[in-house]
């Protein structure tokens, strides 16, 4: 597999850049471009200030934040796969305390737009958590991290359950600062997607974060052992893209009006452009990190060049823009050939 990056789209020929309005709104947040790390894949953002400026992305996604400091999954927590990655681990993390103290301060004296993830083992601390984050004005949205897979009780996994995925929604939304939209991350693990994406609206959800990592896990031909210490895991990278496409593709169909951050295997502005043509209003870039730090920033700068190549100014333009009904016959070019000679009976 590779986790480095796919060749680029080519450079914009020479001559003055184009304008082009990248602006997107997630839940009447306004964010200078779409394109925003993925949680889990660079803790809370500060290892990334070495390799660019982080207040140019959209935003920046931190890991999820637990209410107490937390070790981890044994290792081995990380497994390549045919254009993948298993990771096992297990939400480790410094806890709210280090995390207020600490972190979100080095994210707000950068003038980066944070999005923190939250997530808990009972619904009470995800409310508590939320709390603890009033009158903090770095936090632009709150990430409620309701589908971890790496839990000893898959009951725990609140995504996979309309109403259970509510209770946690309800209870952030309560308690999280007033105006800071809550987005619910939905797990593609799930018979009906749209049903969770819309329990969890109904209990105050602003947007949904779509999607997260795949349960998976991969067997040691050698050691004859599975390869995660933690057995199974979470699957990323470009093996998911299809899957997240048609997750975001299927809500926004069915709640247009709701904002999705669409992530799942970004490597380049095409992939990015693909999420926001299927229902998307802005993207997050996770496990091409790993390979490339300076994966968003690349893939904002593609996805530029993209809207330039295809005469498009405004990035809210493309929004759901692959849900418009097919062009009429005769605007979609030449007939395939042998098309003319069908007979319409069938005789
Ligand atoms: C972990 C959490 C996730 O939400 C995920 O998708 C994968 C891994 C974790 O910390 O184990």
């Amino acid at each position: 597999m590779t986790l480095l990056p796919a060749a680029g789209t080519p450079p914009a020929a020479a001559g003055p850049i184009p304008e082009v309005d990248l602006a997107t709104t997630l839940a009447g947040v306004e964010f200078p471009n779409p394109v925003f790390t993925a949680s889990g894949c660079a803790a809370a953002g500060q290892e990334l200030g070495q390799f660019f400026d982080v207040a140019e992305l959209g935003g920046l996604v931190t890991k999820s934040i637990l209410l107490e400091p937390r070790a981890g999954r044994p290792t081995p927590r990380m497994a390549e796969t045919p254009s993948g990655m298993l990771n096992s681990i297990g939400l480790q993390g410094p806890g709210i305390g280090a995390f207020l103290d600490r972190d979100l301060p080095w994210l707000a004296s950068r003038g980066a737009r944070a999005v923190v993830s939250i997530a808990g083992a009972r619904v009470e601390d995800y409310a508590e958590l939320a709390g603890r984050l009033r009158g903090q004005p770095a936090v632009a949205l709150l990430e409620v991290n309701i589908s971890c897979p790496n839990v000893e009780d898959r009951g725990a996994v609140f995504a996979c359950d309309p109403t259970a995925a509510a209770a946690v929604v309800a209870a952030v939304r309560c308690a999280a600062p007033p105006g800071v939209p809550v987005f619910a991350k939905l797990s593609p693990d799930v018979t009906d997607i749209v049903a969770v994406a819309r329990a969890c609206v109904e209990a105050g959800a602003g947007g949904l974060s779509m999607i997260n990592t795949l349960l998976g896990m991969a067997v040691d031909t050698t050691t004859l052992r599975p390869v995660l210490a933690g057995v199974t895991g979470g699957l990323s990278g470009p093996a998911i893209r299809p899957v997240a496409v048609r997750c975001v593709w299927q809500v926004h169909a069915a709640l247009p009006e709701v904002p999705i951050l669409g992530m799942g295997g970004i490597r380049t502005g095409l992939d990015a452009l693909e999420f926001l043509l299927a229902g998307a209003s802005a993207v997050s870039v996770g496990t091409a990190i790993f390979g490339d730090p300076s994966a968003p920033v690349r893939v904002l700068a593609e996805l530029r060049t993209a809207l330039v190549e295809r005469g498009i100014s405004r990035l809210a333009d493309v929004v759901g823009l692959a849900h418009r009904p097919p062009a009429p016959p005769h605007l979609t070019g030449p007939e395939p050939p042998g098309a003319a000679d069908a007979d319409p009976e069938g005789t």
